[in-house]
């Protein structure tokens, strides 16, 4: 595509764990800097009790791994659409209600991207997964309402969305020379998404893209429900999770459920679950565990270790195991998990992975052999297993993994001349 001038508006990628600003513009490649040099922003705030301030992205994860006293929100993508979009979040001794809060992070996305392009922007194209809500229409239209209205709140005064596979597609298009068939698979913090796309340079000339794209589709599943896997079946039963109570029944599991999601982490911090805590404790068969699960409450640590099960599902990608050092919980406490018992925790999540991409190709009546391509983008498709998985069911396409965590705003970029020139 040339360039005779910089693009009037930018596309946002607002990802459940990293957010980027695609702005085109002659000669400068198409993702802003929002964090030290970093493209990415990590979809992350923290309110600093100790200094009465608000941080976003690594500054926040790092303030509050300093130890900091506050409140860290995490995956802020996932509460649109859920039930606790309506409701509000302690925070600095006041309740604050969720959207305003996704609304803080937006300024400072905005204000970011603003900064890095030099000039401000009043329109965008917003990036949207194919489902916000799995097989709820009403409600997913609903979270795309609220996100529109989180984009205006934050200052924008025309906003637009694109699938985020389909943004993904259009930035390959801009690499290919010859016409291609081809699969987007794009694996996120939180979602799944899949596009089945005809590009070539010609194409990318049309406005009205819709003769091209034979199908759409996606499944709320991403690299946080792998965490959460990975941490209910390798490390939550070292904090009592499975264990019995001394009545013979099972030790509740919803805090560990809680603890093991990203996003609902901090409902563990209630006085009311601490109390039941403690009358647990009394009954528990394993205290040694719950002790463990008592220092992490009291300290606010559920998302360090949050942290430390996704940079071992991360290194798991790689090795065949690897060793967690979990003495902020008991001292010299080590716990090595395995690339088997990784990929037995989340069996299920890819299955159902599979199913979704031949559920579409069956739909789009597309034979596998007509798939030239296969771009895997995301984070989460560093996992073998799934693109391992993905790749078996198109076995004769080229295998494209580039960047994966910038094809979407830099596609949303593309979108965003196509809308507003
Ligand atoms: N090498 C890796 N192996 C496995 N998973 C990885 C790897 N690198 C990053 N991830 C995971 O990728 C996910 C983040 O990917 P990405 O930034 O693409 O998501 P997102 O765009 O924020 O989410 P979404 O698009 O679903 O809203 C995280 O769950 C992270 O743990
Ligand atoms: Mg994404």
């Amino acid at each position: 595509m040339f360039l005779a001038a910089p693009a009037r508006a930018c596309g946002i990628d607002f990802g459940t764990s990293n957010s980027t600003v695609g702005w085109l513009r002659p000669n400068h490649p198409p993702l802003l800097a929002l964090e030290d040099g970093h493209a990415t922003l990590p979809s992350v705030i923290f309110f600093n009790v100790e200094e009465n301030s608000t941080s976003v992205g690594r500054a926040a994860l790092n303030e509050y791994l300093a130890g900091y006293e506050g409140r860290l929100m995490r995956a802020l993508k996932s509460l649109l659409g859920s039930s606790l979009m309506e409701g509000k979040t302690e925070v600095q001794g006041r309740s604050l209600p969720y959207m305003e809060l996704l609304s803080q992070f937006m300024v400072e996305l905005k204000r970011r991207a603003e900064t890095a392009a030099g000039r401000s922007f009043d329109q965008a194209v917003f990036g949207r997964p194919v489902f916000f809500v799995d097989d709820d229409a009403a409600a997913d239209r609903k979270a795309e309402a609220t996100l529109e209205a989180i984009a205006r709140a934050s200052g924008f005064k025309e906003v637009c969305f694109q699938y985020e596979p389909i943004a993904a597609a259009y930035h390959y298009e801009r690499q290919i020379d010859r016409e291609e068939l081809v699969l987007v698979a794009d694996i996120g913090g939180g979602t799944t998404d899949f596009s089945l796309i005809r590009l070539s340079p010609q194409r990318a000339r049309n406005t009205d893209r819709r003769e091209d794209l034979l199908a759409n589709g996606g499944v709320h599943i991403g690299g946080t429900n792998f965490d959460r896997q990975l941490s209910l079946a390798g490390v939550m039963p070292l904090l009592g999770y499975r264990s019995m109570l001394k009545r013979g029944l099972d030790m509740p599991s919803s805090h560990y459920m809680n603890l093991a999601t990203w996003h609902t982490i901090n409902q563990v911090y209630t006085r009311r679950t601490w109390a039941e805590l403690q009358e647990l404790y009394l009954d528990s068969q394993a205290p040694e565990a719950l002790d463990r699960l008592l220092k992490l409450i009291r300290e606010r640590s559920g998302h360090w270790l949050a942290i430390q099960v996704e940079a071992a599902k991360i290194a798991l990608s790689d090795g065949e195991k690897v060793t967690l050092n979990l003495d902020k919980l008991t001292p010299n406490l080590q716990h090595t998990l395995t690339r088997l018992e990784f990929e037995l925790a989340s069996a299920q999540l890819v299955e159902r992975i599979g199913t979704t991409l031949s559920t579409l190709l069956a739909t789009a009546g597309v034979s596998h052999e007509k798939v030239d391509t296969v771009f895997f983008t995301g984070g989460a498709s560093g996992v073998p297993m799934v693109r391992e998985r993905i790749a078996s069911l198109l076995p004769q396409a080229r295998r494209i993994e580039e960047d994966l965590f910038g094809s979407i705003g830099a596609g949303l970029a593309v979108e965003a001349i196509r809308r507003f020139g």
